[in-house]
């Protein structure tokens, strides 16, 4: 059954302090959980109703003495608590069996390890309780355990006390300062050690950070660890917020449901976001780590001091702590260059995910109304759009304007659990001028109504009067639940380029001075603006830095295009045109009747694309960018009628085309760029080992079609003799996407080499279910693949490294005319639902666009959805997914 956001009530109950002692064994782990209790003297008296998940009963005491309980479903319920306000001291004693919890929701163990995941309800895996973000209470907690197999003790804040008990066991005793939901307690108990720094705040207190992982992983800590420091340094320069706690801990393991969770003080990371070495790790890992490491670490303001006063606000942590890690790795990266190609890489995710999210079955406003598995709603809108959400506050009130309207939220919410209202309330309280507040009813729309909105532009150039007159328009396709929508606010950033590209002044009739580029702030559903002693028919630059998350619409002609291509000042949109450009053309040939030729391209395209390539300041993260085609996803969505496997032979035609037509110039790229020296992950090195991929890979396209393998022979060399996993992958993905010879002994070496590493194993696995489908063969391998000692389902990286991969992020091979991909999907569903359901839901996802399928496609997925469907113990995970998918029929 849904929970509806309508019917927040506050809790009957507080809980003002938690005492838990657990006696770790993974076969029956005890926990003695003692409460001070109180009634919520704001709402009438009620019974308290404690949650519970998988626990085992032993025994409930109040004020000392036996009592009463029932149980109503998996709640323990108290109904004959003392009357009147005085606090009560419950005590609760329950077992549970970590090394059975497949889940890895609450306590379980990982390569003999305990680990604890909470957010969003997995404390009630643990103990009883009221585990809602609301409940904030302050915890003690005592670890015993055998200390030969468990001699690192951890859990949230101080460590208090330890000691050695009998039996070979020791104790350890921790207390948090902080008041906390139950959603951010932590333990870790195992065999671990610690990179360790000691740091002096600003403020000149002294903090003890640790980055603990297994014995061997130690000397892949030393990024994790500087991305800490920078993280904590950035967080007091920025937006002056300290380091509250002595002693900050991150945990690494590879047995992780998500990315990372930030418990307060004690950070469990996913290995993949923390180890990382120049041999192991590519450079997209290094930018991984850091931006994961900040991400989790700014939670301890945006989402540990404030909190959520309920899960459908959960985009008020996790909007506002990605806006914070975005602007973190833009100020980390430094040049300009390197911020908009972060910007660019950003937006990319939020139109090739978010957009299509918006689109489907699982649409939901940033703010949902009602789910039925919360767990199913940590999703690309709450996060990448919620943070499109800030950032336009950010926009509307200015860098400075949001750094008063942070202190103004933390000045009034510190230590309690608000809504998304609270924020924006503080935001446009600290400008009362702004935009953001002559608007704010109106800008709320933005968490209320899911979609994403088109804006539409006309222009009109008048020569004789000098004016340029442009008008927005904006609408919002229904989504399910939503049928009408209201005008939202959108930042409309803007410039006018001459037709030789240079920026033309602008000036608003009546303005008396003029700008180079304007916010223009749409509100109403049609907004006109003229622009006065406008010299010439100008190409109008708009939505610059993609400054709201909609679709925008204008007729541009090709030569338009071309120009914003060769001189947009504004790096986003110089982007932007090359993608439209190659949309455009790939739309066409997708929809014509006729054969995909080989030169979708015209040549005035390509050229343009040689220019940048050969250009001699732009960086050359940025060129790669500029020369990557748009995904088959980005292309699917621009399509009513989606058939995966035209789309991808025109995007294969495409490819081909400029690596054939190019070729002189990817080899100067592949010469110019392919020795970045000594390794360092920095943005710009990174560019040019990423452009030189780039080049290697188009190289040994064009070889595998003429024939010349010389390019394969020189791959293969590269990915021997590669200093670096960036190079070394590179080359050995060149190898497998171009079907060369030499692929099959470079997979060999390649696991050979790296048997003992599995993040990189994950990589092996991946590169081989996402490779392109000659001949059908990606399915039986991936089949094959499934057989292999190495795979595990119940490992979570594993399984979306060979599972994921096929299904879905490679759609040239997933969608097969016999339905073979579907079934396999099919069955991986069910067979991870019951194994661990969370995984299994994301998996589900992968079918969320079914209905826009061309046939025979679409009636085959629709089956295999039902089959999954059909299945009467499916997780609630899973049922809600393929449920609203199905319901789009
Ligand atoms: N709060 C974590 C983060 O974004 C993610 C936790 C997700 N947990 C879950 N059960 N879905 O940093
Ligand atoms: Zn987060």
């Amino acid at each position: 059954t849904a929970i509806q956001r309508a019917d927040y009530q506050a809790p009957a109950w507080w809980i003002d302090t938690v005492d838990l002692t657990f006696d770790l064994d993974p076969a029956k782990t005890r926990v003695l959980n003692k409460m001070r209790i109180r009634r919520n003297a704001d709402v009438p008296a009620q019974a308290l109703r404690l949650d519970g998940d998988e626990l085992n009963l032993a025994r409930v005491m109040v004020n000392g003495a036996g009592t009463s309980f029932k149980m109503d479903g998996s709640q323990l319920v108290l109904e004959n608590l003392p009357e009147g306000n005085e606090p009560v001291e419950l005590e609760i004693f329950t077992t549970c069996t970590p090394d059975k919890n497949t889940k890895l929701m609450g306590l379980y163990v990982s390569e003999g390890t305990f680990f604890t995941q909470c957010e969003s309800e997995g404390f009630r895996r643990i103990t009883y309780f009221l585990d809602r973000p609301d409940v904030m209470a302050m915890y003690t907690v005592t670890l015993r355990a055998n200390k030969d197999a468990f001699p690192v003790l951890l859990s949230n804040g101080n460590l208090v006390d330890s000691g050695d008990l009998e039996d070979g066991r020791h104790f350890a005793k921790w207390v948090d300062p902080h008041k906390k939901p139950s959603y951010l307690f932590a333990l870790v108990a195992g065999k671990l050690v610690a990179r360790e720094q000691k740091i002096k705040s600003r403020a000149g207190k002294d903090h003890l950070l640790q980055v603990f992982v297994r014995p061997g992983d130690l000397e892949k800590t030393e990024h994790a660890m500087n991305s800490l420091m920078h993280s904590v340094a950035w967080d007091e320069a920025r937006f002056g917020l300290s380091l509250d706690l002595d002693r900050f801990m991150i945990v690494a393991t590879s047995d992780f449901n998500m990315g990372a969770m930030e418990n307060k003080g004690l950070n469990i990371f996913n290995t993949k976001y923390v180890l990382a070495s120049q041999s192991t790790a590519t450079d997209v890992d290094f930018a991984n780590v850091e931006s994961v490491v900040g991400h989790e670490y700014f939670h301890n303001w945006t989402g540990n001091r404030i909190t959520c006063r309920d899960w459908f606000q959960l985009s008020l942590k996790e909007g506002l702590t990605v806006f914070r890690d975005q602007e973190f790795s833009m100020d980390m990266a430094g040049t300009p260059s390197a911020r908009a190609v972060k910007r660019i890489e950003d937006v990319r995710v939020l139109r090739t995910v978010q957009f299509p999210e918006d689109a489907g079955p699982m649409a939901h406003p940033v703010r949902p109304d009602s789910y039925i598995e919360i767990n199913n709603f940590y999703t690309v809108t709450i996060y990448e759009k919620g943070a499109e959400v800030v950032r336009m506050q950010h926009n509307l009130v200015g860098r400075e304007g949001f750094a008063k309207g942070m202190k103004l939220y933390f000045a009034r919410h510190d230590g309690q659990a608000v809504t998304c209202d609270d924020f924006v309330q503080a935001m446009a309280d600290a400008n009362p001028a702004s935009p953001l507040a002559q608007h704010l009813e109106q800008f709320k729309r933005w968490y209320s109504q899911a979609g994403t909105p088109t804006v539409k532009a006309v222009a009109q150039y008048d020569a004789a009067a000098q004016t340029y007159t442009l008008t927005l328009s904006q609408s919002c396709a229904a989504t399910a639940g939503q049928v009408e929508k209201q005008p939202f606010v959108i930042p409309v950033e803007m410039g006018l380029l001459g037709q030789d590209g240079s920026a033309l002044p602008l000036q608003l009739q009546g303005d008396s001075a003029s700008t180079l580029s304007k916010t223009l702030v749409l509100t109403q559903a049609e907004q006109t603006w003229v622009f006065s002693n406008v010299a010439q028919s100008p190409v109008p630059s708009l939505l610059r830095g993609f400054s709201a998350p909609v679709v925008l619409q204008y007729d541009f002609n090709d030569a338009e295009l071309l120009t914003q291509l060769a001189h947009d000042s504004d790096s986003f949109n110089r982007w932007e045109a090359g993608q439209r450009l190659a949309v455009r053309y790939a739309l066409q040939a997708i929809q014509s009747d006729a054969p995909v030729a080989a030169n979708v391209l015209p040549a005035a395209f390509v050229h343009a694309l040689r220019d940048v390539l050969r250009h001699p300041t732009l960086d050359a993260a940025y060129k790669d960018l500029v020369l990557a085609l748009p995904s088959e996803a980005y292309m699917a969505e621009q399509l009513d009628v989606v058939d995966p496997q035209r789309i991808h032979a025109v995007r294969e035609s495409m490819r081909l085309q400029l690596a054939q037509s190019l070729q002189a110039d990817w080899a100067w790229a592949l010469e110019t760029y392919g020795d970045t020296g000594a390794y360092r992950p920095d943005p710009v090195s990174s560019g040019k080992r990423a452009l030189a991929g780039s080049a290697l890979l188009m190289l040994c396209l064009a070889a595998q079609v003429s024939g010349d393998t010389v390019w394969h022979g020189k791959a293969y060399q590269r990915f021997k003799d590669a200093g670096n996993m960036t190079d070394r992958f590179n080359a050995l993905s060149a190898l497998v996407h171009s079907g060369a010879e030499l692929a099959k002994p470079a997979l060999e070496r390649f696991h050979t080499l790296f048997k003992n590493e599995p993040l990189v194993i994950d990589k092996w696995f991946a590169l081989q279910a996402g490779t392109c489908d000659r001949g059908g063969n990606v399915l039986p391998a991936v089949k094959q693949l499934m057989k292999h000692p190495d795979f595990s389902l119940k490992n979570p990286n594993r399984a979306r490294s060979l599972i994921f991969s096929y299904c879905s992020a490679n759609p040239g091979a997933f969608h097969r005319a016999d339905a073979a991909g579907y079934v396999f999907w099919s069955e991986r569903v069910l067979e991870l639902d019951a194994i661990n359901p969370q995984v299994a839901s994301r998996l589900a996802r992968g079918m969320d666009r079914w209905s826009k399928l061309a046939q025979p496609y679409r009636t085959a997925a629709r089956e295999a959805i039902a089959r999954v469907a059909a299945k009467p113990d499916l997780s609630n995970d899973v049922r809600e997914i393929v449920t609203r998918a199905l319901g789009n029929d």
